[in-house]
């Protein structure tokens, strides 16, 4: 059952003109006719291909192909689902939300995160009650100070059995739902008792200010260090950040990626409000995802051990394929994470290491030079292949030969012996790319989104284009069925938009946002976005569909032969 009326989507996308949503995210310069171009914040690029249109109410990339209406920028950039979005442009509007017919999870994942906000307010009245004196001493001890406490809404989870299922039960809640919330577990004798025992609580809270699960640091005795609310329907884990909540309202245009939630509370109270951790798991492409739509820069900061340049080298993996820049902090002396700099240099020092930071190739080329002895000839070449490797892959010549020269200097030959090793890598390896590229243009051109049958689709795409931009049509041709259909994706989009107009609804991207994905939303404009002469609309629909069927028709030879066969068969 839709959860919004079409009248009430289109009420919320005719108040929230796109370009003014698109302009709080990205600069847009006037261009040529009713189009105005920026940089597409969903890939990274340097001319602008990302286009919104104010008459029509859309934005499309050019570059990556993404494109919807208003509603579907605001989930893909704010990484929201579809009602969140409507919520969020509906307040932006100033409108009156209509009552929410939710599904049983999201009722559920609300329900959840309205207990959480008890718990955590529980939690956070404990640190300051009489019992929460040691836990203020702790932090204390941690040194950190009452703001940084209440901005990150810390709290005390006494060393008892039923703190807080009793308090929680006083306010109404079942034991179920504390269960739900992983805030209980069941004991053998079949009772509930609390999770988080005798632990400092960090509430975990996501960018729409949820408090989605808690990480709790125990203070002392036995059992794990870190004890993290279970995977809920309101928390998973992967998906998430600690303090990201926090974090995306930094000026900096880096994040500060560290491992340690104490890292992290340093870190801001220093003046660093731009850090985050990985909530306890190793970063997740998701979460490198969800990163990549508030900045483009990321800085490494991860604990000085090897533990922390493995996970520092995975990371850089999963940034570069999202085409994030990355720089890796180095911590100087003997400090093993942030936290311990910070105490003990301060955060002038801090921002000295972070000015002077590695870009990934120096921490690259750093991790290599480990792995050899450079005292030793053989090694030395060993290293310097594997590093040639490297810099041949960047496509800017001044930067090879500043890394080329940096090389040699570290092997201690002439940088020029270096430079035309790697010039002659790189010479191959842009022939093979060459090539490569060649490849790819021609099967993009001919076949831009990988059809099957190249010949209908571009007819179904057609077919679908004329009755998105003139629903009319719908009325006055006779238009295939489903069925006819050869690609699937297309399929769908046909399937969607001829069930709207046939119940006399309309078709507009607002309302369409509702039941299509990002990928055929994108594709829904991308083939929308194509020239079409409107003149003689009817006629164009009825030769598409013509076409359409004539290319359906063009069989393989196998099923010719086979056919044939049959007929046979049937003469007999
Ligand atoms: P301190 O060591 O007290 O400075 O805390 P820290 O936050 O720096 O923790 P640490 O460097 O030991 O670990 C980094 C992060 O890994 C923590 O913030 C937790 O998210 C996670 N972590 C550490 N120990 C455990 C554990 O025992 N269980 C789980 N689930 N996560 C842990
Ligand atoms: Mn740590």
């Amino acid at each position: 059952m839709p959860q919004f009326s079409d009248s009430f989507l289109t009420e919320v996308t005719e108040k929230n003109d796109i370009v003014d949503v698109v302009s709080q995210y990205v600069a847009l310069n006037k261009r040529s006719g009713n189009n105005l171009f920026g940089l597409c914040p969903f890939h990274n690029e340097k001319t602008p291909s990302f286009s919104v249109s104010r008459s029509k109410q859309i934005y499309h990339c050019f570059g990556c192909g993404k494109g919807g209406g208003v509603i579907n920028f605001i989930m893909e950039i704010e990484n929201v689902s579809f009602p969140d979005a409507v919520e969020m442009l509906a307040k932006r509007a100033g409108m009156q939300m209509p009552e929410r017919q939710e599904d049983p999870e999201s009722r559920k994942r609300e329900k959840i995160f309205a207990l959480n906000r008890d718990a955590a307010r529980f939690y956070h009245e404990k640190l300051l009650s009489a019992e929460g004196e040691k836990c203020r001493e702790y932090i204390e001890k941690r040194r950190i100070n009452r703001k940084t406490a209440t901005d990150f809404g810390l709290g005390f989870a006494p060393d008892t059995w039923d703190s807080l299922r009793k308090a929680m039960r006083d306010k109404g809640w079942s034991d179920f739902d504390l269960n739900d919330a992983g805030l209980v577990k069941k004991g053998k004798n079949g009772g509930f008792y609390d999770t988080f025992r005798n632990r400092l609580m960090f509430p975990v809270i996501d960018v729409r200010g949820n408090v989605i699960a808690f990480s709790g640091r125990l203070l002392d005795g036995e059992g794990p260090k870190y004890l993290n609310s279970p995977e809920t329907v309101a928390f998973i884990k992967g998906r998430n950040l600690f303090a990201l909540n926090l974090a995306k309202k930094s000026k900096r245009d880096y994040f500060i990626l560290s491992e340690g939630n104490i890292d992290v509370a340093s870190l801001h109270q220093a003046g660093f409000d731009s850090a985050v951790a990985s909530l306890g798991t190793s970063l997740t492409e998701q979460q490198a995802q969800l990163l990549s739509h508030y900045k483009n820069e990321i800085l490494i900061a991860y604990d000085s051990d090897g533990a922390g340049a493995r996970a520092t080298t995975k990371a850089i993996g999963i940034f570069e394929k999202l085409d994030v820049k990355v720089r890796v902090l180095r911590l100087e002396g003997d400090y093993k994470d942030p936290d311990e700099f910070l105490k003990a240099k301060g955060a002038d020092a801090f921002q000295k290491l972070i000015d002077s930071s590695e870009n990934r190739m120096d921490f690259k080329i750093r991790q290599i030079a480990e792995k050899y002895d450079l005292n030793r000839a053989d090694q030395k070449a060993e290293f310097a292949a594997e590093v040639e490797a490297l810099i041949a892959l960047l496509p800017s010549k001044a930067e090879r030969q500043v890394y080329s020269s940096h090389i040699a200097e570290m092997i201690g030959v002439k940088p020029d012996a270096v430079i035309s090793d790697v010039e002659s890598r790189r010479k191959k390896l842009v022939k093979r790319s060459e090539t490569k590229e060649m490849r790819d243009m021609i099967s993009r051109t001919v076949n831009v989104r990988n059809y099957e049958n190249p010949a209908s689709a571009r007819a179904e795409e057609g077919i679908i284009r004329l009755l998105f931009l003139e629903p009319g049509l719908f009325r006055t041709v006779q238009l295939p069925s489903q069925d006819e259909f050869t690609d699937e994706r297309l399929k769908k989009l046909f399937a969607v938009i001829t069930e709207k107009l046939g119940n006399d609804e309309t078709a507009s991207v607002s309302s369409l946002s509702a039941c299509l994905d990002s990928e055929e939303m994108s594709m829904l404009i991308g083939l929308s976005e194509e020239p079409e002469t409107l003149a003689n609309s009817e006629k164009t629909l009825e030769d598409y569909v013509s076409a359409m069927r004539k290319a359906v028709k063009k069989k393989s030879i196998g099923d010719i032969i086979k056919e044939k066969q049959e007929q046979e068969k049937g003469r007999k």
